[in-house]
This record gives C-alpha cells, sequence and structure tokens, in this order.
C-alpha cells in the first residue's frame, strides 16, 4: 500500500527520490520520509506527515542532503497500527540505535513479539515495525544477512523489509514476503522499489523479487538469496511510459481520466474488431476457440468485481455460456473445489492487489485455466496467468479507478461477441451489435458534453447525506459500481437495489430527504420500472432520473440526467460515464480531494 525507494551508489540521489515520492503520491499520501547514511555511520532523516511536497521542502533545506552518500531510503507510510504521527513514521530503529528499519506491509503476530521483547528493550512507537527493528538487535550475530534469516522466520507477513546497519552503513538486506519488491541495477548504482512505476522514468530493465527471497546490496552490487542459496534471477525489460501528463483544464487527474473514456474504447476496440466486415478478430480470443470451456468464473474486488459482474450478464445473454462472479477476497477464504472445463478469469486494475493475486496462485496450483485481463504486460499476475489480454486503458493514476473499468467491460464484451459469432447464433445480430460498438465513442464523447448540467444537479444533490441507486438487469453492477464512486469520492452514503427490490423491506427508509438515483433506459425493464417509481413518488421521494428518451412527466422525477440512446447492453458505458461525472462533481462541490480521498490508497498489496 505504501511505498519504498532505495538507492545504493556514489551520488546523492536526493532529487530522484523526491520524484519518485511524487510519482508515486498515489500510492499513499498521509506522512513520509527520507533517511541517508554517510560514509561516517552517520543516519540522517527527515520526516513529514501530510504531502510528499511539505517532505521534500524540509529536505532540501537541509545542508546535510546537499552530499553524496552511498544509501537513501524513501517510504511513504499508510499507517496500519496506530496513528499518523512523526512519531509514527518510519524508519524505526533498534535501542542500540545501530538497525534502521522500514517496512511495506503488516506484521499479524507483532503484539505477541512486543510482549516478548518489551521484557529487554524499550519501545517508543505504536507501530508494528519498531518490533522488527527491536528483534533484530535481539537476534543479531555475526552479520545481517544470517540475522535476517532469523528474523523471517518469526515474522508472520506481510512484509517487505529493508535493513540498514550503521556499523555497515553501503549495505542494506531486504527481506520480502506478499509485498512487492524491485531491482534495477545501472552503472554501479543499484535502486529498488516497491512499485515498478518509481524507476520508469530512469531504468529500462528490471528484477523482481518472489516471496521468501532475500537480497543484500552492497558496494553498489545485488545479490538474491532464496533458502539461502545465491540464485540467478531472470532480467525484465521495461517499456513503460508512465506520464500522467499535464492536468491542462481539467480540475482533477480524475476527472481527466474520465474524459479519456471515449479514446480509451476506441483502443481497445480498435486491436480487436474488424469494423469493415463487422468480425471479431484477435490472437488470444481464437485460441480461447481452441478450449473446451462451459463456465467462466471471473475473480476480482469491487469496481473490478462490478466490471465481472456486467461481464456475466454479456456472457449467458450473448455466448450462451454460464458465468459467475466471485469477490477475490472472499475466494480466498471460501474452498476452492476446481471445475476442468472452467474458464477462471480475473481482473484487476492495479494488478498487485494482494486478494486477486493470491486467489490466482491457488486456481494455478490447482491447474485451473487462468486468464488475466491487463492493463499493464510487466505485472506480477500477468506474467502467472496462461492467457491475457490487454485492455489499452493507458495508466490510471489517482485512486478511483474509471477508464480501466470501462476498459475491462469493453474487452470482455468483445470476448462475449467473438463466442457468440463463433456458435453462430443469431450473427446479423451480433454484426448490429458490433456497428452499434463502432459509434460508441462518439455517443460517449456527447454523453461527456453534459457535464455543466450534471455539475449544477451535483450541487443540488450534494446536500443530502445519503441516496438511493436503483437499477435492474445489466445495471445492476452499473449502479453498484456508481454507488462505490460516490461513496469513495464524495463521501456520500448509498444504498443500491433493483427497482423491484422495493417493496421488499428498502421502502422503510423512504424519507424526502433520501433520493433516488434511477438508471432506467429505453427497453424491456423501462415500465416495470417507471411503476416503481410511482410508489417511491407517491411517498413524497426526490428522484433523479438517467434515461435515454425524455418523457416530460415531472410526476415521474424532480431532475433528470439525459444519455445518449444505444443498445440495452451498452447502457451501462454511457450510463456510468454521467454517474462518474455526477460522482466527483458531487465531491468537488463538497471540497473533497477528488484525487485523494481520505484512508484509501490506490492498490491494496496486504490483506
Ligand atoms: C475503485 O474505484 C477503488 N479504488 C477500489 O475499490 C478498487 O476497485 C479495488 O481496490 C480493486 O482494485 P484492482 O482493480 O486494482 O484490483
Ligand atoms: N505496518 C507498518 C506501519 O503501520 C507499515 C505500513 C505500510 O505499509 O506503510 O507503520
Amino acid at each position: 500500500m505504501c511505498w519504498i525507494f532505495a538507492y545504493n551508489g556514489k551520488k546523492n540521489s536526493l532529487p530522484l527520490l523526491i520524484d519518485g515520492l511524487r510519482t508515486l503520491e498515489y500510492r499513499w499520501y498521509d506522512s513520509a520520509w527520507i533517511m541517508w547514511v554517510n560514509k561516517d555511520w552517520k543516519v540522517f532523516y527527515k520526516k513529514a506527515v501530510w504531502r510528499v511536497s511539505v517532505l521534500a521542502t524540509e529536505v532540501e533545506n537541509d545542508e546535510e542532503s546537499k552530499n553524496d552518500y552511498t544509501t537513501w531510503i524513501a517510504h511513504t507510510r499508510w499507517a496500519t497500527h496506530w496513528t499518523v504521527t512523526k512519531n509514527n513514521t518510519h524508519p524505526h530503529h533498534s535501542e542500540n540505535n545501530r538497525f534502521y528499519v522500514v517496512h511495506n506491509g503488516i506484521i499479524e503476530n507483532y503484539k505477541e513479539l512486543k510482549t516478548e521483547l518489551e521484557k529487554k528493550y524499550k519501545f517508543y512507537s505504536e507501530t508494528d515495525t519498531e518490533v522488527i527493528a527491536k528483534l533484530i538487535e535481539d537476534l543479531f550475530e555475526k552479520d545481517l544477512k544470517t540475522t535476517m534469516q532469523k528474523v523471517s522466520k518469526r515474522l508472520v507477513w506481510a512484509y517487505s523489509v529493508a535493513v540498514v546497519d550503521i556499523e555497515n552503513p553501503d549495505t542494506i538486506v531486504w527481506i520480502k514476503l506478499w509485498s512487492p519488491l524491485i531491482i534495477w541495477e545501472w552503472d554501479s548504482e543499484i535502486f529498488i522499489s516497491s512499485d515498478v512505476n518509481a524507476l520508469s522514468s530512469i531504468a529500462h530493465s528490471y528484477v523482481r523479487l518472489e516471496d521468501n527471497e532475500m537480497v543484500v546490496i552492497k558496494n553498489a552490487k545485488y545479490q538474491v538469496f532464496a533458502s539461502w542459496k545465491a540464485l540467478e534471477k531472470e532480467v525484465e525489460n521495461m517499456d513503460i511510459d508512465y506520464d500522467t501528463g499535464e492536468l491542462w483544464d481539467f480540475s482533477s487527474f480524475t476527472e481527466k481520466e474520465i474524459f479519456e473514456i471515449p479514446t480509451v474504447l476506441e483502443n481497445t476496440f480498435k486491436w480487436r474488431i474488424d469494423f469493415e466486415s463487422k468480425m471479431v478478430n484477435n490472437e488470444t480470443i481464437n485460441e480461447l476457440n481452441e478450449l473446451d470451456i462451459d463456465k467462466i468464473e471471473i475473480i476480482a474486488s469491487w469496481s473490478s468485481y462490478y466490471a465481472g459482474y456486467m461481464w456475466c450478464y454479456y456472457f449467458k445473454e450473448l455466448a450462451n455460456i454460464s458465468a459467475q462472479v466471485t469477490i477475490s477476497s472472499e475466494f480466498l477464504c471460501d474452498t476452492f473445489i476446481p471445475s476442468k472445463k472452467t474458464l477462471y478469469v480475473f481482473l484487476s486494475q492495479s494488478w498487485e492487489t494482494a486478494d486477486v493475486r493470491e486467489s490466482l496462485k491457488i486456481v494455478k496450483a490447482k491447474w485451473g485455466l487462468t486468464f488475466w485481463v491487463v492493463n499493464v504486460v510487466w505485472s506480477t499476475i500477468a506474467k502467472l496467468t496462461d492467457m491475457w489480454m490487454f485492455s489499452h486503458a493507458g495508466i490510471e493514476v489517482w485512486v478511483a479507478s474509471t477508464k480501466n473499468v470501462i476498459a475491462q467491460v469493453a474487452v470482455m464484451l468483445i470476448m462475449a461477441i467473438w463466442m457468440w459469432m463463433k456458435k453462430d447464433l443469431q450473427p446479423s445480430k451480433a454484426r448490429a451489435l458490433i456497428e452499434e460498438i463502432w459509434d460508441l465513442p462518439n455517443k460517449l464523447n456527447k454523453t461527456l458534453t453534459n457535464w455543466p448540467k450534471i455539475k449544477e444537479l451535483a450541487k443540488k444533490y450534494s446536500k443530502y447525506k445519503s441516496m438511493f441507486m436503483l437499477w435492474r438487469n445489466v445495471l445492476f453492477p452499473a449502479a453498484w459500481e456508481c454507488s462505490l464512486k460516490c461513496k469513495e469520492l464524495s463521501y456520500i452514503h448509498t444504498e443500491c437495489y433493483s427497482t423491484w427490490e422495493l417493496k421488499h423491506w428498502p421502502l422503510a427508509l423512504v424519507w424526502p430527504d433520501f433520493p433516488c438515483v434511477v438508471l432506467n433506459p429505453t427497453g424491456r425493464f423501462y415500465s416495470k420500472n417507471v411503476s416503481n417509481i410511482k410508489e417511491v413518488r407517491a411517498r413524497k421521494w426526490t428522484v433523479l432520473w438517467i434515461i435515454t428518451e425524455w418523457e416530460n412527466d415531472p410526476d415521474l422525477y424532480d431532475d433528470v440526467i439525459e444519455v445518449p440512446k444505444t443498445d440495452t447492453l451498452l447502457t451501462p458505458f454511457t450510463m456510468m460515464v454521467s454517474m462518474y461525472l455526477f460522482a466527483m462533481n458531487l465531491a468537488e462541490t463538497l471540497g473533497r480531494d477528488v484525487d485523494k480521498p481520505r484512508n484509501l490508497a490506490k492498490s491494496v498489496t496486504v490483506e
């Protein structure tokens, strides 16, 4: 969740570290620090609570930071154990002030270790990380490498832990379990990071550490060990364009990413659909044809889970293939019974989500056939799956996932259409849908031109404390996704149900101050939804409609957001884009930091 970036060499790497911290501020943004060690074994560090900019100013004003040092480590903390204070900010040190520790992750057995160590050492912070520092002092004998082997046996995951022994300040020993870690060696310098993006502007290749491996970095050389034996690691090429670009006239990067959605869709479609012949064409999809699959199980978390849910409708409705979606955290808690004819599909926009990654390992261990929709070809997960498809969404930097969700849905829509065509189920209907898809980016551009009206409506609705989001059928997961975005960005509480469900119990919450947002496109469920909304209106609820066709009936609603008419199966795209704008504007009206919602990080890398 947090991020570590370290350097071992002979230069002053401060500008690089600060730049890296800024690039990866989306990882976390509440407290950060930088530590550097000189050849006289002297340790310097600066800690700051709040944004990286605060830390940057403090360090840059420190004369000591202007010299060359052998070892530099920077870290942004996402507090798992107690408060965000300077005292809890890393690095944490042993009582003899010899070992300095930085940690990404959670030590689950920290309490029991602390109780044991408190008999000998005095603790100054509330963190689990300080326990590691004291444990190192306690178990130290001979050298740090041997000591860390012993320490790792005592820690219950998850961690990536770097230790500097100030009696050997040119050496860093790093152990890892679950939390990601990569190394890049270049021209007598070593760079280590928990996020590949931090190195994207400088590195051409990297080495990825696997769980239970240890790396010893000394005099700008590194050696990886597994089961205490030295290892030769594969060097992978880095070909990343991690440029978030300018903000231009957008009020936030989230808004910019929402406005990129039509282009993202064009890219996602253009590599797979031949719009002239109205055929789906893609090598990976063709390979899938050779396999004997009668069921698809999608495993993902939150927004990716909702994208997966939408696919289930597509696979069932178009390809006549059974599909189900499981939330990755629960997949891990449940018993996995593999099925030979099932394709296990994994979805994650950030590519490092711990629960999705670990679910994948479980499926792989039981020989399940795995498929991954990736936005980043170098991700850990992409390397572990049997097959994968690229979603072409481009890097998504800030916390709320928007353009990636839409790209994920688009990829699977194409896959379902392809399966539909292969089975020769209603080919003319499939071609008609492809024609609609061709026009979808235009329709989304049109949807986006509605932003001034959506902004105004958001001002009006931001005064409410709670809202209902109502839906049916394929808009079920779309509404859940919109509800998540409203909560995540504006912190307004939303509840999400099918209009059909209202009479079962949600009507008990009816209150004029609890407005309903109803996704109601023209089609099969339009009239049913209208009847249900009449029941709501009879109880004086405020109603905002997202519709495809204007029906001037003020008895039915207070406000309307109109989206371009399209095939029912494509309505989640237009409605979600409108609702993303709505959620973002609710947040802006309420003065929230849209790019950095409170307490959240872009990727959840630990349990
Ligand atoms: C989405 O807006 C959220 N920030 C978050 O819930 C996210 O969907 C979830 O953490 C799963 O992420 P992933 O797609 O990177 O696996
Ligand atoms: N558990 C540690 C803490 O609370 C590290 C958290 C992190 O990964 O930033 O300080």
